[in-house]
């Protein structure tokens, strides 16, 4: 492999100085060049057809492939809820690409099962569930992670569903707001997505815990049976948190199983200042969380945790011969909890983010992105025309500015190259959305952000 240690210094190198040049934002935020000509930039037909990239001619098409990307180090990226993946997590991918120790069983990497299943015990305590009573599983995202939970969920509502089929009375209670996977996953789980019922939330699109009871027996009029309700901590376009022991109680008290997408928000765990914003999550059946959000991990690397060991197991309820044999083999396989067969080594990233960080590191930097947001909101209230419907719990924030065209006013800072910021909508009006994830993003940052917000104001007094 001495083409692999000569190119790999070269990359380091070269990714050492990207990533330098990122977090000091001397290079635009992000490039969104003509797909057509970045096809002949990288030379794509050519590398497919002939091959033979060597260490220097790796050296030379790198740089060039680094051009076209999402600066996600830049201070100035604010758009996504992706991770920046810190030295230790970076390190783990390039372990990974060179080891590939496909996840699935014991004995195809007893290195990466074994952080696999202490990153899922730390995982679950950190959640307040045992880590004896309790189990995960990592995935490939948050989406999957979802799908997974919400398999426990019907696996425990309708144990014959994976042989005969899902009974047509189920119904999955959710704000209106929820992340898309939920549906998605209504859908590939057989409810349909008319199984979805949408639950009373307030103008800021929460749960109306005061509303819940009504919800059911709506749902008991129309002969439907909720078996599970999700709940959000870290909700997508607002980053709020809904009132998780209040829905927990109610959850509790009609046996309805609780999941907590807690994708964004269950690294506020790790924050003692902002803990409390998921009160309540320990009461639930199952959560998620994201380490690719706000743990510093490269995508993807996601767990999906259960209060009851068995509830996992009893989701998936499959044999294949050449996997699953009966033997008294050591360590933990994973998979008769997941849906992928072959996983990358996920335990890996987490623990090595861990591990350069240290838990209270990356709380703090959770922390310190979460008041950043809110430095921000304080920042805007002396901005004329700029108003924020709430005052942020995370690091997501939205606000308008009146009288403008939001998407273009977004789509003019992107071509400045200078802040990456990005849109969705509330109750069903625009608003522009910044996500503070960087850890570089700091006040000279959201200086740059409200001049340029103020100038909008000036030079477009008047537009609708
Ligand atoms: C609340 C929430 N749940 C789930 C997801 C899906 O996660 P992933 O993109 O890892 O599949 C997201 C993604 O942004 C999210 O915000």
């Amino acid at each position: 492999m001495d083409d692999y240690r000569q190119a790999a210094y070269r990359a380091i190198d070269l990714l050492a100085e990207h990533v330098a040049a990122s977090r000091a934002g001397l290079e635009p935020v992000t490039a969104q060049p003509d797909p057509a000509a970045l096809v002949d930039e990288l030379g794509v037909a050519g590398w497919i057809r002939n091959g033979g990239m060597d260490a220097s001619s790796f050296a030379d098409w790198l740089p060039r492939y680094l051009d076209a990307t999402v600066r996600l180090h830049h201070p100035g990226s604010m758009v996504h809820q992706i991770g920046v993946p810190c030295t230790g997590a970076a390190l783990a991918d390039l372990i990974h690409g060179a080891t590939n120790n496909p996840m699935a069983k014991y004995e195809m990497g007893a290195a990466g099962a074994t952080l696999e299943h202490e990153l899922v015990r730390w995982l679950l305590r950190k959640v307040g569930f045992d880590p004896v009573a309790g189990d995960g599983v990592l995935t490939h995202g948050g989406s999957l992670a979802n799908l997974t939970a919400l398999l426990a969920a019907r696996a425990s509502a309708a144990p014959d569903a994976w042989r005969h089929g899902v009974p047509g009375d189920l119904a999955l209670l959710a704000p209106p707001s929820v992340h898309y996977s939920v549906r998605r996953a209504a859908g590939i789980l057989g409810l349909g997505e008319d199984a979805v019922v949408e639950l009373e939330v307030d103008e800021l699109e929460r749960i109306r815990p005061d509303r819940l009871e009504y919800a059911l027996e709506r749902c008991r009029a129309a002969g439907l049976r909720p078996f599970a309700l999700v709940a959000v901590a870290g909700a997508t376009s607002t980053g709020l948190h809904d009132d998780l022991r209040s829905i927990a109680t109610f959850s509790e008290r009609h046996g309805i199983w609780l999941h907590v997408d807690a994708a964004h928000g269950a690294s506020a765990l790790l924050s003692d200042r902002h803990r409390h914003l998921l009160d309540g999550v320990e009461l639930a059946d199952s959560v998620i969380w994201d380490a690719h959000k706000m743990l510093r991990t490269s995508g993807l690397c996601a767990a999906v945790l259960v209060r009851r060991a068995a509830d996992l197991t009893g989701a998936f309820r499959q044999q294949g011969d050449y996997l699953f044999y009966e033997s008294d083999s050591v360590g933990f396989d994973v998979l008769d909890r997941a849906v992928e067969s072959t996983k990358t080594t996920l335990g890996l990233k987490l623990f090595l983010a861990l591990a350069w960080l240290g838990e209270q590191g990356l709380g703090e930097y959770v922390a310190s992105r979460y008041e950043l947001a809110r430095r921000l909101y304080d920042r805007l209230q002396c901005v004329p025309g700029v108003t924020c419907p709430y005052i942020p719990e995370s690091n997501i924030l939205c606000f308008r500015v009146e009288g403008v065209d939001q998407l273009a006013l977004r789509d003019r800072l992107l071509a400045e190259g200078r802040l990456h910021i990005g849109a969705t909508t509330i109750a069903g009006r625009r608003y522009l959305r910044v996500v503070v994830m960087a850890p570089d993003t700091n006040e000279a940052t959201l200086d740059e952000l409200v001049l340029a917000l103020e100038s909008e104001r000036v030079a477009a007094p008047g537009r609708a």
